[in-house]
């Protein structure tokens, strides 16, 4: 864990939804600025509470420094590290995109302002991870940043941001894409009557202003695939480089693990590695005793004949007591029996286990606290 955090650059924190990604982003953040380097954490949704904690403002699209006495409060840290946070904002980072590729301002407010556009900028499947990973690539090419920790959607395609920057590349050599492009209304006429038709039985669908709209959206590209043909390239090459770090975070519960198996696979399938697996609220083991042998004794301990309704009491409460540890126990070793082949799957992985916390990590506090687990020498023991 602590390479990643100490020679990682980029580091990507991905998992199914509520497994704790958001959590372990802003720890491994706090913990690379507590380890002197300059790190930023780009969060997605994040809890209110943990918002605040971090100072996010959802208006603001441009990560902002944390003061140092809110992540070290006893000025332990290493000097020389910084620790600044901002929330993704999907829209808005398309709209910067837009502008940047644009020939001119005008051409950016006709995008901007083409209802087509303003419908699908937010709610395009995919533009939330494509958009982490063009803030991820605008963070990185500008440099101010050793470490830069991102955290992932909870969609259930969460992985889509490895294939966005593809899926955008095939949209522009798509032939639709293309024929749309084209600027005037004769080759348009040329496009062919199947084009034709296709756009007249759309429009009877969806209405002739919608698709007249969809025409202009594309139209208003013209000249722009180029900047996003080599936007997309260059996300690609940022998360296939060596200093690019992908942690895994999972829960114990079999869903979860199962989902995190097809992770790893899928991420293998990209030609990249998982380097560290995190596995978050996990349950603790509370001795080696077995589930059974602790039941026997809970059964026994009933059976004892005691005298007084106090001293009754007394053996029902501690059969209680051990019938409640042996459920602890069987848990404990059902999320381990879980984990055993997603261990295998991710190979050479580090691993380390956080267990579930009496309560939510919502501040600096919570999170020192989740980072001394996560980077204890016994972490991978639990
Ligand atoms: N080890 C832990 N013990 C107890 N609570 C935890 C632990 N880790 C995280 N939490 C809490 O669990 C909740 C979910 O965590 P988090 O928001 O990090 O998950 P996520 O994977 O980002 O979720 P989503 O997929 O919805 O974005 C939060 O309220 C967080 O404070
Ligand atoms: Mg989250």
């Amino acid at each position: 864990m602590a390479d990643v955090v100490e020679t990682g650059h980029v580091v990507l924190c991905c998992g199914t939804g509520g497994v704790g990604k958001t959590t372990t982003a802003a720890v491994l953040a706090t913990e690379g600025a507590r380890r002197g380097r300059r790190a930023v954490v780009v969060t997605i949704d994040p809890a209110k509470r943990l918002a605040n904690a971090l100072g996010l403002d959802a208006l603001a699209n441009e990560p902002h420094e944390i003061h140092p006495s809110r992540w070290d409060p006893k000025g332990t840290a290493a000097p020389g590290g910084q620790l600044s946070a901002m929330m993704l904002d999907p829209k808005a980072t398309f709209d910067a995109l837009v502008t940047r590729h644009a020939r001119d301002a005008a051409q950016a407010q006709r995008i901007l302002g083409n209802t087509f556009y303003r419908n699908i900028s937010s709610a395009l499947s995919g533009t939330q991870e494509y958009m982490a990973m063009e803030k991820l690539h605008e963070l990185h090419a500008e440099g101010g940043y050793d470490l830069i920790v991102v955290d992932t959607p909870p969609s259930r395609h969460a992985l889509d941001f490895l294939d966005a920057p593809a899926r955008l590349l095939r949209l522009l050599d798509n032939r639709v894409f293309r024929l749309l492009m084209v600027p005037t209304r004769t080759s348009l006429r040329m496009a062919g009557a199947a084009v034709q038709t296709f756009l007249r039985t759309t429009a009877r669908v969806i209405g002739a202003e919608v698709v007249d709209d969809i025409v202009a959206f594309f139209r208003a590209f013209e000249g722009m695939e180029e900047g996003f043909r080599e936007r997309a390239h260059r996300v690609q090459d940022v998360l296939a480089r060596p200093e690019t770090r992908f942690v895994l975070v999972t829960s114990p519960q079999r869903d979860a693990v199962e989902e995190a198996q097809f992770f790893a696979t899928k991420i293998g399938a990209h030609g990249l590695t998982v380097a560290a697996l995190v596995v978050n609220r996990l349950h603790p083991r509370f001795g080696d005793e077995h589930a059974e042998g602790l039941r026997a004794r809970a059964a026994s301990l009933r059976e004892l004949s005691v005298v007084g309704e106090e001293a009754r009491a007394a053996r029902d409460h501690l059969a209680a007591a051990y019938d409640n540890l042996a459920d602890f126990n069987e848990i404990a070793l059902r999320e381990r029996r879980h984990l055993e082949r997603l261990r295998v799957r991710v190979g050479q992985a580090a691993v380390a286990h956080v267990p579930f916390l009496p309560h939510d990590v919502h501040d600096f506090e919570a999170l020192a606290e989740v980072a001394a687990l996560l980077f204890a020498p016994d972490a991978a023991d639990r």
